[in-house]
């Protein structure tokens, strides 16, 4: 049985990454709308209970206040920020609007060395962002640190296991922040620390056998990391209830369609209907030459092949999908009542609000990192659990200009043998992505003793954290050499290679 830490979101822009701080101290934690009732709460027999931040302030007459009941429970409760006046407020401590905001670092003093800042140094950096504060900790409590421009940094009622902290222990920039969460789980609220990946794998199979019972789901599986991993989840769960279909678009890479039949259907044993629609995109897209245009098009025709295919499997009420956090970008919507705004990415754009699916979503809550462990537990390759992300859009966005067979031919071959080059010479996993891009110009060349008129490929290689931001990756010049030697030898139709040396901003990763 898992112990379970339950997150109360108040709005905040860290209380997943507080989730992620927790899981990574093997505790297993589940975020809750902050309004959610103390019976639902206490359905998950929760052995501690966080309160994230919020951009809200509890003196507002509408600021979101947590059901009453669940300070009376005796579970452990740690205030973060928001979280932290919240409790001085529930217990009638006085908040108020603070002369001095305090964004940043800050040096914190403690002063109480048991329990939450048990193991620590006297003086500790933290990072703050408040504009509100509290003088006086409220009857019951007393100030364990504080700063310089805040009397009571941190807060405790030992008896009662209620504590809250006005800096944010989840982000890097409190270096001690890991510790005094640790503290929090393990010393206050006894937490084991068992919580793993497997538990994580075995928890989710459980929740969707529940959730999905005998109705069938189907999953749109482009052979990523994301896909991947969410259709081996529901498959363990589910078996052959789960359909996965695989769209050939025709713009994939080399060999791809075939790995990911061989995988997921051989090895793996899913059932996988494979749809060869090559044709129908290349036609769609025939004579087109807009970057946006063709992504449209894309999308649309996705959308169409999927619908009929999924048809044909009868009724379906489930959609999984492959959605990470970070394509999740949510909020609650502090006074506007429970109900969260969600602007979300999805996966296979547009198609549940048409087809009227009900999503599975069992990445929601995971960093990219966090699934590619779940991944290796699962059996799923590290060749694939560390592949470079590749555009829904495809190579259609790697050639410039009109997208033809034998275009797509001459990229296959050349975006096959740069990342060849640079996974025998060691560079693959630094590297955010590489790829190559066919451009619409042609150039003057001299093979043997002959003019060459033919086609020019740029090779793109950036490093990066997340997609974001990205910088050229300063690739060895022998490597460089050796793609460009065997890009012009071996791919007939391209005389000339060029490396990209831009950076995001101003130059996006793709080139379309
Ligand atoms: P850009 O080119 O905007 O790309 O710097 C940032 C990252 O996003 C990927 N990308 C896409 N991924 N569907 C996707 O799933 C898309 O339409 C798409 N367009 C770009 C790109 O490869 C890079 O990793």
């Amino acid at each position: 049985m898992n112990e379970t830490l339950i997150i109360l979101d108040f709005g905040s822009q860290y209380t997943q990454l507080i989730g992620r701080r927790v899981r990574e101290q093997k505790v297993f934690s589940k975020i809750f709308p902050y309004n959610a009732p103390r019976d639902t709460i206490m359905q998950e027999n929760p052995k501690g209970i966080i309160l994230s931040g919020s951009p809200a302030n509890v003196y507002h007459p509408k600021a979101p206040l947590p059901d009453p009941r669940i300070f009376k429970e005796g579970i452990p409760i740690l205030g973060i920020c928001y979280g932290l006046q919240l409790i001085a407020h529930v217990f009638k401590g006085k908040v108020h609007r603070s002369a001095k905001r305090e964004y940043g670092l800050a040096q914190l003093q403690v002063d109480q060395s048991e329990g939450l800042f048990s193991g620590l140094p006297r003086e500790l950096t933290c990072w703050m962002s408040h504009g509100d504060k509290l003088d006086r900790p409220p009857r019951g409590f007393e100030s364990i640190a504080h700063t310089d421009n805040a009397p009571v940094a941190a807060l405790a009622d030992t008896k009662r296991r209620i504590y809250g902290v006005q800096f944010h222990p989840e982000v890097v920039h409190t270096p001690q922040g890991a510790q005094i969460l640790g503290n929090f789980l393990f010393q206050i609220c006894q937490f084991r620390g068992d919580w793993t990946p497997a538990a994580f794998i075995q928890e989710t199979i459980e929740r969707i056998r529940l959730r999905v019972g005998d109705a069938k789901v189907v999953l749109g599986l482009s052979g990523g990391v994301d896909s991947s991993v969410t259709a081996l989840l529901i498959h363990k769960a589910i078996g052959k209830n789960l359909t996965c279909i695989f769209v050939d678009n025709g713009l994939l890479r080399l060999n791809e369609a075939a790995q990911v039949k061989k995988m997921f259907q051989d090895h793996f044993k899913m059932n996988l209907r494979f749809v060869d629609a090559r044709r129908t995109f290349l036609k769609e897209l025939r004579g087109v030459v807009a970057p946006e245009k063709k992504r449209k098009i894309i999308g649309r025709v996705f959308i169409e092949v999927f619908e009929k295919e999924a048809k044909k499997l009868g009724p379906v009420p489930f959609l999984a999908q492959g959605t990470l956090y970070p394509d999740v970008i949510e909020s609650v919507s502090v006074y506007g009542g429970p109900t969260s705004t969600i602007k979300s990415h999805h996966n296979v754009g547009g198609l549940p609000s048409k087809m009227k699916f009900k999503l599975i979503e069992p990445l929601r809550e995971l960093f990219k990192d966090e699934v590619r462990q779940v991944g290796s537990v699962l059996g799923l390759s590290e060749e694939l659990m560390h592949r470079h992300p590749f555009p829904g859009p495809g190579l259609a966005v790697r050639i410039l200009g009109e997208v033809t067979e034998k275009r797509l031919e001459l990229l296959r071959r050349a975006d096959w043998i740069v990342i060849d080059e640079i996974k025998q010479a060691g560079h693959y996993k630094e590297i955010w992505q590489a790829f190559a891009v066919l451009l619409p110009v042609k150039s003057v060349g001299v093979m043997g003793d002959e003019r060459t008129y033919e086609n020019v490929v740029a090779v793109r290689a950036v490093t990066s954290q997340d997609g974001m931001t990205a910088d050229w990756a300063k690739l060895p010049d022998d490597l460089l050499g050796r793609i460009s030697n065997r890009i012009i030898n071996e791919v007939r139709g391209i005389n000339r290679v060029c490396y990209d040396i831009s950076s995001k901003p101003p130059a996006t990763i793709e080139w379309e």
